[in-house]
């Protein structure tokens, strides 16, 4: 293997390296992509070597072999895939033999040639014309061996066998499924005999006078080259040029145009050497720390981050230019800011779409050895550090770390080096800070393991620039802020995108806004990880996760935690993550003088640069007017006062929606998409909708007594004008609701505390079943019929109490009939238990599938929660049932609308008004049960029902992200010990008024 060096592709002329773009149009690069020739073998010791036809078949590089048909896929989180006996791997270990033919055009016996392996898992031994080249490992690094003396003009053949384990397996125990082969591109790069072969490129900046420096230090060559070079502006215009002379130069630059993520400015630097030209895309720009801010340019920059690993549902880790390309214009939309490269470095093209869109990118070295907190008898946490801190591991433990820093320290998105994760701590890491800082002082270093690091053993943290935490709870930070802390704050991992989640971004997001130490936080993770695997009879995908492939040991649906579904449609979590990280906030309200404070969250760049601000005004959720508010300028950080032109607001519930949408197409940026929004709800104190009282309206003459008969089987049946109900006592529920010969209602409606468990329910789900809250049994103790002028009550005492435990909630319902058919309901529901929480407290009322069209005022368009609400805002939405229905990947509960004060749900002659006077209220409508939701496990296999499930709920529990993070924070918990909770009933013919 040639040794490590900077990652480029050399050109052959200046005038190709300022025009060429891809480099596959490179004349200097040699893919081998494409189609080769392999044979699977389930065992090296079945491994032939030689190529015969019959036992070949074609296969795409890159790939890997298990989205390819062979072998089958596994997903394992911490535990390792195989025994544990390092350095050994299983005898079966399985491998793929690779075999290309291929004719280097122009094939020059003055040149030589490099073949280069962007990555290959886990291992691979290569072979040219039969000729042994090398071996190689470390699935995420560059592997470069010249091979110049096994090539001929000509056909030429080359074989690569790939192995499944090695002991490199024990350092790459991350969290994924399982994968193998050449996943990366493969390519021969021709070098001319006299050249450059490493380099390194630092910057500095003189902010006072505005002047960049650029540092180029020649650190290896062939044949002594002489070196012209040629430096470009961001306009293209050459701005300097000349020679490197002893291998260093030094180039200043006045009136220098500084990178920044939200303006990454770009130099372009030539270096020529007689038959070979080097491009670098330089970003000027300066990394530090100051007073323990993190700074870029000197400027306070918060972190804005998400978690990403290389993962393709039909593909598995192979991703291209375009995918990458594809999540970062979705992190763009998101304002979304840094990547960590969770838990690997990525392809070079990654870092360089980085540099060139402006992302601040965590590099991360391929390593985790989380597998030994599995080990039998060694105690979790405390046997973390068995690999980290055993000097036998050191060489490769350092290994790692400079292949992950060697080829891309010059790339300007990344700021910082992360050493790898879940590791443990000890004399490796130690080591290895010491040498990341030596390979690179010009960026910071973090590791995340340090935290498990041994209390008796004394640590060394110096190297070290940040604090870095993964998953903390909000109280934990405050702690970190009340005692004091010597270096910025980073949680490299928190708010668990799993499922539905994450809930409680908000929480983080004022700490960090806060604390000027705290530098930011990245999300678990970008995508869900599941596999494509084929679709259902209704045509629908199917997506596989741990288990579904009957492998050992298995993590089930942990790798399904993404922001986005792995065909990278958006979760609402993501919508939720954009608009907390919206960049420009309404930050103050004077009602008095009709103005708003506008705050620009950016860190580098006037909004008005990139954001157009509209308002619109709405009355009872109906829009009156939009208007647009002229920013001129707001620069980084500045906070203004801007006049809302609106007089002679309406008297009704008046609501003012702040629109921030992109003004031009710039970066990944598309004009017209809509970053984020803020609404002010105008403080006039109405709380009612006009609608309520036009809908609850008892007309004069329809005021007549209502008749009932009590006591048939059970029942209370009323008759009022052409309505009837049935009112079973046994239940305290109405089982029919009758008008004419219309049934709106004929299921028993029921009370309901069960949601079908989230992801982030997973641990408290157990207290749940516990305490039998998915059985409740009701038991009514007691009916009593009130009579009114104009209306009749009927109200029971019942409790909810499961088979063999104590009782959950004591109930007094009163349900009042009106002599125009409206039915009042009010509960009042005492909690008995002390724990847990209750997942809702609602009344779910089974109605005809037919009941499809709704329409809400409440907090919408998007599925929202107490805690995770901040892609809502309040409004009037028109929706179908249909569409209320998040389709996680794995089913669970979806789709809720809380503060809701008016629904209604319709069919073709019928329509269902739920109002709330004052209290809101928070509604489900879907065709799934909540058993159907609750049992199964893949949304593929979701049937409807043939039914439309309305909920009507005092409340849920917020969501959090407990299914890795905090459990969820208290007041998020539906804990009550008294519930008072009432809403209307109205039921109409649907004559469309
Ligand atoms: C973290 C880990 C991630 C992932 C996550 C759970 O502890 O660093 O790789 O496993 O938990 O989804
Ligand atoms: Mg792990």
């Amino acid at each position: 293997m040639l040794p490590r060096r900077s990652y480029y592709i050399p050109f052959e002329n200046c005038d190709e390296a300022l025009k060429c773009k891809d480099r596959n149009n490179q004349i200097r690069f040699n893919s081998l992509n494409g189609n080769w020739s392999f044979r699977y073998f389930n065992s090296l010791d079945e491994v032939e070597l030689e190529y015969k036809d019959e036992l070949f078949n074609n296969i795409n590089v890159p790939s890997v072999w298990q989205m390819e048909g062979y072998d089958y896929n596994q997903y394992t989180n911490v535990k390792y895939p195989i025994p544990f006996n390092p350095p050994f791997v299983p005898k079966d270990n399985p491998c793929g033999l690779y075999i290309k033919e291929f004719n280097l055009e122009n094939f020059c016996d003055k040149r030589d040639y490099h073949l280069n392996f962007e990555g290959v898992d886990s291992c691979f031994y290569i072979w040219i014309n039969d000729y042994f080249v090398g071996y190689s490992q470390i699935s995420h690094s560059i592997s470069e061996f010249d091979i110049t003396k096994y090539l001929s003009s000509g056909i030429n053949v080359i074989k690569v066998l790939v192995l499944k384990w090695c002991d490199g397996t024990y350092f790459e125990d991350q969290d994924k499924f399982r994968m193998s082969g050449i996943f990366r591109d493969v390519y021969i790069l021709e070098r001319a005999n006299q050249r450059i072969n490493d380099y390194s490129i630092k910057t500095n900046v003189d902010l006072v006078k505005n002047i960049g420096y650029i540092y180029i230090d020649i650190l290896d060559t062939k044949n002594k080259p002489d070196i012209k070079y040629y430096l470009f502006n961001d306009n293209n215009d050459m701005i300097l040029s000349g020679n490197i002379i002893d291998d260093k130069i030094m180039l200043k630059i006045e009136d220098v145009q500084l990178w920044n993520p939200e303006d990454p400015k770009l130099y372009t630097l030539l270096m020529e050497t007689k038959a070979e030209v080097i491009k670098e895309k330089i970003g000027v720009r300066v990394i530090n720390i100051e007073d323990k801010v993190l700074k870029i340019n000197s400027i306070p920059v918060k972190l804005k981050g998400v978690n990403h690993h290389d993962s393709h549902p039909k593909k598995g880790y192979v991703m291209s230019r375009e995918d990458m390309l594809l999540d970062l214009k979705l992190m763009k939309e998101s304002n979304i800011n840094s990547i960590r490269t969770a838990h690997y470095p990525k392809s070079p093209i990654f870092y360089e779409l980085c540099d060139e869109y402006g992302f601040l990118v965590m590099s991360e070295a391929d390593i985790e050895t989380h597998g030994v907190v599995e080990l039998y008898g060694l105690g979790y946490l405390e046997n973390y550090n068995m690999i980290a801190d055993d000097p036998i591991y050191e060489k490769v433990i350092i290994d790692r770390i400079e292949s992950s820093i060697i080829p891309f320290k010059n790339r300007p998105s990344i700021f910082m080096w992360s050493l790898g994760n879940e590791s443990g701590y000890g004399y490796n890491f130690e080591k290895g800070l010491k040498c990341a800082r030596k390979l690179d002082p010009t960026r910071l270093l973090h590791y995340e393991g340090a935290y498990y690091a041994d209390k008796n053993r004394k640590n060394d943290f110096t190297e070290l620039d940040v604090i870095s935490r993964m998953y903390p709870s909000i109280d934990e930070i405050q702690e970190y802020f009340d005692k004091g802390i010597d270096k910025p704050l980073i949680l490299c991992e928190y708010a668990h995108a799993m499922g539905n989640g994450p809930g409680g971004l908000k929480e983080y997001d004022d700490l960090i806004q806060a604390n000027e130490e705290f530098a930011g936080a990245y999300v678990w993770e970008w995508c869900d990880h599941s596999i494509y695997n084929g679709s259902n009879k209704d045509g629908k995908s199917i997506y596989a996760y741990g288990g579904d492939f009957g492998e050992y040991p298995n993590d089930g649906n942990f790798c399904v935690d993404g922001l986005v579904y792995p065909d990278r449609r958006k979760h609402i979590g993501l919508l939720e993550y954009q608009n907390i990280n919206r960049p420009i906030r309404v930050i103050e309200i004077d009602t008095v003088n009709n103005k708003v404070k506008l705050k620009n969250m950016l860190d580098f760049r006037d909004v008005n640069d990139i954001v157009q601000i509209t308002y619109k005004l709405f009355s009872d959720g109906d829009m009156i007017c939009k208007k647009e508010i002229k920013l001129d300028t707001l620069k980084p950080k500045e906070e203004k006062w801007y006049d809302l032109s609106i007089q002679d607001l309406p008297k009704t519930i008046v609501t003012i929606l702040f629109e921030y949408t992109v003004k031009l197409d710039i970066l990944l940026y598309k004009k017209g998409f809509v970053l984020g929004y803020d609404q002010i709800i105008w403080p006039n104190n109405i709380e009612k909708l006009k609608s309520f009282k036009q809908l609850i309206n008892i007309d004069e003459k329809e005021k007549f007594k209502i008749n009932y008969i009590d006591n048939i089987e059970n029942n209370i049946q009323i008759t009022n004008g052409d309505f009837k109900y049935i009112y079973d006592k046994r239940i305290g529920m109405f089982t029919l609701i009758e008008k004419g010969n219309k049934k709106f209602i004929n299921h028993p409606l029921n009370f309901t505390i069960w949601r079908p468990p989230t992801d982030n329910d997973r641990k408290i789900k157990n207290d749940w079943i516990e305490a039998g809250f998915d059985k409740l049994d009701v038991r009514v103790n007691e009916v009593t019929i009130e009579e009114d002028i104009n209306s009749l009550a009927i109200i029971s005492r019942l409790s909810l109490t499961p088979i063999y435990r104590q009782k959950v909630l004591d109930i007094l319902v009163e349900w009042r009939i009106f002599s125009n058919g409206l039915i009042n309901c009010r509960i009042k529901a005492y909690k008995k238990l002390d724990k847990p929480f209750l997942p809702r407290f609602g009344v779910e009322i089974k109605l005809d599938k037919s009941y499809e069209d709704l329409s809400y005022f409440g907090l919408g368009p998007y599925e929202n929660y107490q805690d995770k609400h901040y892609s809502s805002y309040l409004g009037r939405f028109d929706s179908k049932v249909s569409e209320m229905h998040e389709d996680y990947i794995r089913p669970q509960e979806n789709g809720s609308r809380s503060c809701c004060k008016e629904l209604c749900i319709k069919n073709d002659n019928s329509k269902i008004y739920v109002l709330s006077e004052n209290k809101d209220f928070s509604f489900n409508a879907s065709h799934f049960s909540k058993e159907e939701l609750t049992d199964k496990t893949h949304n593929y296999e979701l049937e409807e029902s043939n039914a439309t499930f309305l909920i009507i709920d005092y409340k849920q529990s917020g969501i959090g992200s407990n299914s890795c993070g905090p459990v969820l924070e208290e007041k998020y918990q539906l804990n009550e010990s008294e519930i008072d909770f009432s809403f209307y009933l109205k039921f109409s013919e649907n004559n469309n008024n």
